[in-house]
């Protein structure tokens, strides 16, 4: 009944999506502040059309929550869906091959039946909304086997600060079974995956000033430090020459993988060679005896993600610029804490720094590690409820991204997470032609009703 009613609603669905993916809903920048609260707006009306309740919008110091619930009785168990509803910056635009906010669908290699491309189609409007469908369906036909709780943050892709201060006080609004999150993905169309593990994340800004103005790279070159030599030097001085990173303390409370469980981590699916031709890079690089796949998951990375000073426009200027700056993200793995690694970063860089500069380190937001286990109910009942609809039971698979309000949820609610994504890597989310295959939205309108209805079952006495 469920499915016969996505079948028939299955173009609408589609055209809602569209409305939502033309919101320019960015967080980072305030520009688009009225966006994000249209954005806010329309999820809150599409949750009143599906039918659900108690709906409000909760204004933050940011951006706003958006709670909608449905609550069919006390002896079923809740289940919590989050998603996030703000999207990353387009820019640069000019590498997108149609506008970012005006979706369209077109036909790709690895979806042959039509991808959604626009910011968001993915990370994570798309997914997020295909668990408003699903309860649609479910609610429509009178299918609906848990009770639900929906909370959609306008905050996750600038660190959900506020979002933790909402889940903080609002414990019993909150109060549920499990959260259920599409925010991740899976290996392939024809290789179902569910996510295990999330990376940590520590991201700073740095600064490192020379002398107290911009000099004649002539007159005074050779005689005084040049910040963005040195900048550079510093950062290289950051791994050593096995790819391990080289900051006092960093590996301390890294917990070591099993070679049992590294054995089950490598019958996933990977063709290295299809990763390089993917990327048009002639070899890899990374953390010596650690396979790509555990390079991305299990091992803490480390990477600059800018870099700027001195003169960068047209032509030659010859300059000793004052200053040079990056900004520096640290992936974690479990048991290392953000706090902790910002702070041995900060006294690190503040330690290897020579006297001709002076350096100062601005931590940015971050966030915890997380694994999650295969044993629990929950799990189970995605297990099965993926093998239902891809035919395949789904490999358990530790990413290498970050949400740091997973483990939020079970330090402060006390809830496991059901990382159950439907993406695909080369769906380039945060990049320029992000989006995101029909196939995948549909398939997971379809396998979110029967998490529901395996969840209920395995919960209720
Ligand atoms: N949905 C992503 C994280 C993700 C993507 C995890 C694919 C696993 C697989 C999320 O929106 C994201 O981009 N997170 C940020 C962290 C945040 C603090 C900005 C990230 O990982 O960089
Ligand atoms: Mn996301
Ligand atoms: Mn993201």
């Amino acid at each position: 009944m469920t499915q016969e009613y996505i079948n028939q609603n299955k173009d609408r669905f589609l055209k809602e999506l569209f409305e939502l993916l033309r919101i320019p809903s960015v967080s980072a920048d305030m520009k688009f502040k009225d966006d994000v609260i249209s954005a806010a707006n329309f999820l809150k009306n599409n949750l009143e059309k599906i039918g659900a309740e108690s709906i409000q919008i909760f204004p933050t110091e940011g951006h706003p929550i958006v709670y909608g619930e449905k609550i069919i009785s006390d002896n079923l168990p809740t289940i919590l869906v989050y998603g996030h509803y703000d999207i990353q910056p387009a820019d640069p635009y000019e590498l997108w091959d149609s506008d970012p906010f005006d979706p369209v669908i077109k036909k790709t290699q690895i979806h042959p039946d039509g991808a959604i491309f626009a910011r968001g189609a993915c990370d994570d409007k798309g997914q997020m909304f295909m668990h408003l469908k699903a309860f649609e369906a479910m609610n429509k036909t009178n299918t609906l086997p848990c009770n639900v709780k929906f909370m959609l943050e306008g905050e996750e892709e600038v660190g959900s600060a506020n979002l933790e201060k909402f889940v903080r006080n609002n414990t019993s609004l909150l109060k549920s079974d499990v959260v259920l999150v599409s925010d991740t993905g899976i290996i392939n169309n024809q290789t179902p995956s569910i996510c295990v593990g999330l990376r940590g994340l520590s991201y700073v800004e740095v600064e490192v000033t020379g002398p107290n103005r911009d000099l004649h790279s002539g007159l005074y070159g050779g005689g005084v430090a040049n910040p963005i030599n040195v900048l550079s030097s510093m950062i290289s001085s950051l791994h050593d020459e096995n790819g391990k990173i080289n900051i006092p303390g960093f590996y301390d409370h890294v917990l070591d993988v099993s070679n049992e469980e590294r054995m089950e981590m490598a019958k996933a699916p990977f063709d290295i060679e299809h990763y390089k031709s993917d990327l048009e890079i002639n070899a890899i690089h990374g953390e010596k005896s650690y396979t790509t796949n555990e390079r991305t998951s299990i091992r803490p990375s480390l990477d600059v993600n800018g870099i700027w000073g001195g003169y960068i426009g047209e032509g030659a200027k010859t300059v000793l610029p004052s200053k040079a700056f990056a900004k520096i993200s640290m992936r974690l793995v479990p048991n290392q804490k953000s706090e902790e690694i910002t702070k041995l970063f900060q006294s690190h860089f503040e330690n290897i720094a020579p006297d001709a500069v002076k350096v100062k380190v601005t931590p940015h937001h971050g966030g915890e590690g997380v694994v999650i286990p295969t044993g629990f109910p929950a799990y189970i009942a995605a297990k099965n409820a993926m093998e239902t609809t891809f035919g395949k039971v789904p490999i358990p698979v530790r990413s290498g991204g970050s949400i740091p309000i997973v483990p939020m949820f079970e330090e402060v609610l006390g809830l496991k997470t059901i990382l159950l994504g439907f993406g695909l890597d080369s769906d380039v989310i945060h990049s320029p032609n992000e989006h995101f295959g029909l196939f995948n939205f549909y398939k997971g309108i379809e396998t979110i009703p029967h998490f529901y209805m395996n969840y209920a079952k395995l919960m209720t006495k």
